[in-house]
Protein backbone atom coordinates (compact mmCIF):
# COMPACT_ATOMS: atom_id res chain seq x y z
CA UNK A 1 0.00 0.00 0.00
CA UNK A 2 1.24 3.52 -0.71
CA UNK A 3 2.55 5.61 1.97
CA UNK A 4 0.79 8.99 3.07
CA UNK A 5 4.34 10.23 4.61
CA UNK A 6 7.96 9.65 4.00
CA UNK A 7 10.27 10.87 6.78
CA UNK A 8 13.88 11.44 6.51
CA UNK A 9 15.57 10.47 9.79
CA UNK A 10 19.43 10.77 10.76
CA UNK A 11 21.19 8.09 13.30
CA UNK A 12 24.13 10.11 14.36
CA UNK A 13 26.61 9.89 16.92
CA UNK A 14 30.09 8.89 17.76
CA UNK A 15 31.74 5.93 16.35
CA UNK A 16 31.02 2.22 17.54
CA UNK A 17 27.90 3.68 20.18
CA UNK A 18 25.71 1.00 18.05
CA UNK A 19 23.63 3.15 14.92
CA UNK A 20 23.86 0.87 12.29
CA UNK A 21 22.42 -2.30 15.01
CA UNK A 22 19.42 0.23 15.99
CA UNK A 23 19.00 0.85 12.76
CA UNK A 24 18.81 -2.95 11.80
CA UNK A 25 16.86 -3.63 14.52
CA UNK A 26 14.13 -0.88 13.99
CA UNK A 27 13.72 -2.35 10.19
CA UNK A 28 14.64 -6.17 9.62
CA UNK A 29 13.99 -7.16 13.60
CA UNK A 30 18.51 -8.04 13.21
CA UNK A 31 21.45 -7.68 14.83
CA UNK A 32 24.64 -8.53 14.28
CA UNK A 33 27.43 -8.66 16.71
CA UNK A 34 30.48 -8.18 15.25
CA UNK A 35 29.01 -5.00 12.80
CA UNK A 36 31.62 -3.23 10.66
CA UNK A 37 32.21 0.40 11.00
CA UNK A 38 29.99 2.40 8.02
CA UNK A 39 31.86 4.26 5.37
CA UNK A 40 29.93 6.33 3.63
CA UNK A 41 25.96 6.59 4.21
CA UNK A 42 23.21 4.11 3.93
CA UNK A 43 19.62 4.42 4.00
CA UNK A 44 16.98 1.68 5.24
CA UNK A 45 13.23 2.07 5.54
CA UNK A 46 10.38 0.64 7.18
CA UNK A 47 6.61 1.98 7.22
CA UNK A 48 4.70 2.20 10.03
CA UNK A 49 1.46 3.54 10.48
CA UNK A 50 0.72 6.15 12.88
CA UNK A 51 -2.62 7.30 13.85
CA UNK A 52 -4.37 6.86 10.33
CA UNK A 53 -1.52 7.78 8.43
CA UNK A 54 0.98 5.25 6.81
CA UNK A 55 4.24 6.78 7.05
CA UNK A 56 7.69 5.32 5.53
CA UNK A 57 10.22 6.12 7.87
CA UNK A 58 13.55 6.49 5.80
CA UNK A 59 16.38 6.33 8.14
CA UNK A 60 19.81 7.33 7.54
CA UNK A 61 22.75 6.18 8.83
CA UNK A 62 26.46 7.43 8.62
CA UNK A 63 30.09 7.00 10.24
CA UNK A 64 30.48 8.05 13.31
CA UNK A 65 34.03 8.22 12.72
CA UNK A 66 35.54 12.00 11.67
CA UNK A 67 37.81 10.76 8.80
CA UNK A 68 34.38 8.84 7.05
CA UNK A 69 32.28 12.29 7.29
CA UNK A 70 32.39 14.27 4.03
CA UNK A 71 28.53 14.61 4.10
CA UNK A 72 27.30 17.33 6.65
CA UNK A 73 24.94 19.52 4.93
CA UNK A 74 23.49 16.71 2.50
CA UNK A 75 23.00 14.30 4.79
CA UNK A 76 20.99 16.11 7.24
CA UNK A 77 18.79 17.60 4.23
CA UNK A 78 15.39 17.15 4.39
CA UNK A 79 15.38 15.18 7.69
CA UNK A 80 13.10 15.48 10.18
CA UNK A 81 14.16 13.94 13.08
CA UNK A 82 17.73 12.58 14.22
CA UNK A 83 18.47 9.84 16.97
CA UNK A 84 21.29 10.76 18.47
CA UNK A 85 23.10 8.30 20.21
CA UNK A 86 25.82 7.07 22.41
CA UNK A 87 26.50 4.29 24.32
CA UNK A 88 25.91 4.59 28.11
CA UNK A 89 29.36 2.37 29.02
CA UNK A 90 31.68 5.00 27.40
CA UNK A 91 31.36 8.18 28.72
CA UNK A 92 33.13 10.34 26.20
CA UNK A 93 30.33 9.31 23.98
CA UNK A 94 27.61 11.25 26.07
CA UNK A 95 30.03 14.01 26.63
CA UNK A 96 30.25 14.32 22.71
CA UNK A 97 26.48 14.62 22.65
CA UNK A 98 27.08 18.73 22.95
CA UNK A 99 29.05 18.59 19.61
CA UNK A 100 26.62 16.58 18.19
CA UNK A 101 23.85 18.99 19.18
CA UNK A 102 26.16 21.60 17.61
CA UNK A 103 25.92 19.95 14.42
CA UNK A 104 22.74 19.70 14.19
CA UNK A 105 22.07 23.58 14.90
CA UNK A 106 24.08 24.13 12.36
CA UNK A 107 23.04 22.00 9.37
CA UNK A 108 19.82 20.81 10.19
CA UNK A 109 16.12 22.45 10.43
CA UNK A 110 15.34 23.90 13.46
CA UNK A 111 12.17 22.24 13.68
CA UNK A 112 14.10 18.83 13.55
CA UNK A 113 12.97 16.63 16.54
CA UNK A 114 15.49 15.13 17.88
CA UNK A 115 16.08 11.67 20.17
CA UNK A 116 18.67 11.41 22.59
CA UNK A 117 18.81 7.56 22.85
CA UNK A 118 21.48 5.52 25.85
CA UNK A 119 21.94 2.38 23.59
CA UNK A 120 23.69 -0.65 24.78
CA UNK A 121 21.29 -0.77 28.25
CA UNK A 122 21.80 -4.46 27.91
CA UNK A 123 25.87 -4.03 29.49
CA UNK A 124 26.74 -3.84 32.84
CA UNK A 125 29.68 -1.08 33.64
CA UNK A 126 27.29 1.69 33.18
CA UNK A 127 29.34 5.24 32.77
CA UNK A 128 26.03 7.30 32.27
CA UNK A 129 23.46 8.04 34.70
CA UNK A 130 20.03 7.87 33.53
CA UNK A 131 18.94 11.18 35.21
CA UNK A 132 22.04 12.77 34.40
CA UNK A 133 21.26 11.88 30.22
CA UNK A 134 17.77 12.74 30.95
CA UNK A 135 18.53 16.45 32.28
CA UNK A 136 20.91 17.29 29.67
CA UNK A 137 17.95 16.16 26.91
CA UNK A 138 15.41 18.67 28.75
CA UNK A 139 17.66 21.13 28.57
CA UNK A 140 18.46 21.20 24.73
CA UNK A 141 14.81 20.11 24.03
CA UNK A 142 15.25 16.48 23.17
CA UNK A 143 14.02 13.62 23.99
CA UNK A 144 15.51 10.72 25.45
CA UNK A 145 15.11 7.08 25.99
CA UNK A 146 17.79 4.26 26.82
CA UNK A 147 17.44 1.08 24.61
CA UNK A 148 19.32 -1.80 23.73
CA UNK A 149 19.89 -3.34 20.01
CA UNK A 150 20.99 -6.05 21.23
CA UNK A 151 17.69 -7.25 23.13
CA UNK A 152 15.76 -4.93 21.17
CA UNK A 153 14.25 -2.34 24.19
CA UNK A 154 12.94 0.33 23.42
CA UNK A 155 14.27 0.41 19.99
CA UNK A 156 10.80 0.33 18.41
CA UNK A 157 9.38 2.36 20.97
CA UNK A 158 11.61 5.86 20.79
CA UNK A 159 11.87 5.01 16.63
CA UNK A 160 7.53 5.06 17.16
CA UNK A 161 7.96 7.81 19.64
CA UNK A 162 10.07 10.21 17.11
CA UNK A 163 8.00 9.85 14.37
CA UNK A 164 5.32 10.26 16.58
CA UNK A 165 6.25 13.84 17.61
CA UNK A 166 7.35 14.80 13.92
CA UNK A 167 3.83 13.81 13.04
P1 LIG B 1 30.21 3.56 13.12
O1 LIG B 1 29.66 2.97 11.87
O2 LIG B 1 31.70 3.36 13.24
O3 LIG B 1 29.82 4.98 13.34
O4 LIG B 1 29.59 2.67 14.38
P2 LIG B 1 28.05 2.45 14.80
O5 LIG B 1 27.66 3.51 15.76
O6 LIG B 1 27.19 2.25 13.62
O7 LIG B 1 28.14 1.09 15.67
P3 LIG B 1 27.66 -0.39 15.25
O8 LIG B 1 26.17 -0.44 15.10
O9 LIG B 1 28.47 -0.86 14.11
O10 LIG B 1 28.02 -1.20 16.59
C1 LIG B 1 29.33 -1.17 17.14
C2 LIG B 1 29.54 -2.38 18.04
O11 LIG B 1 28.69 -2.31 19.18
C3 LIG B 1 29.26 -3.72 17.34
O12 LIG B 1 30.19 -4.66 17.80
C4 LIG B 1 27.88 -4.07 17.84
O13 LIG B 1 27.65 -5.46 17.84
C5 LIG B 1 27.88 -3.48 19.25
N1 LIG B 1 26.54 -3.08 19.72
C6 LIG B 1 25.66 -2.28 19.05
N2 LIG B 1 24.52 -2.12 19.76
C7 LIG B 1 24.69 -2.82 20.91
C8 LIG B 1 23.85 -3.05 22.07
O14 LIG B 1 22.72 -2.57 22.21
N3 LIG B 1 24.39 -3.84 23.06
C9 LIG B 1 25.63 -4.39 22.97
N4 LIG B 1 26.04 -5.13 24.00
N5 LIG B 1 26.43 -4.21 21.90
C10 LIG B 1 25.97 -3.44 20.88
Amino acid sequence: MEEDYVFKIVVIGDSAVGKTQLLGRFTRDEFFFDSKSTIGIEFQTRTVDIGRKRVKAQIWDTAGQERYRAVTSAYYRGALGAMLVYDITKRHTFEHATRWVDELRAHADKSIVVMLIGNKADLTGRAVHADEAAAFAEEQGLFFSEASALSGENVERAFLRLLHEIH
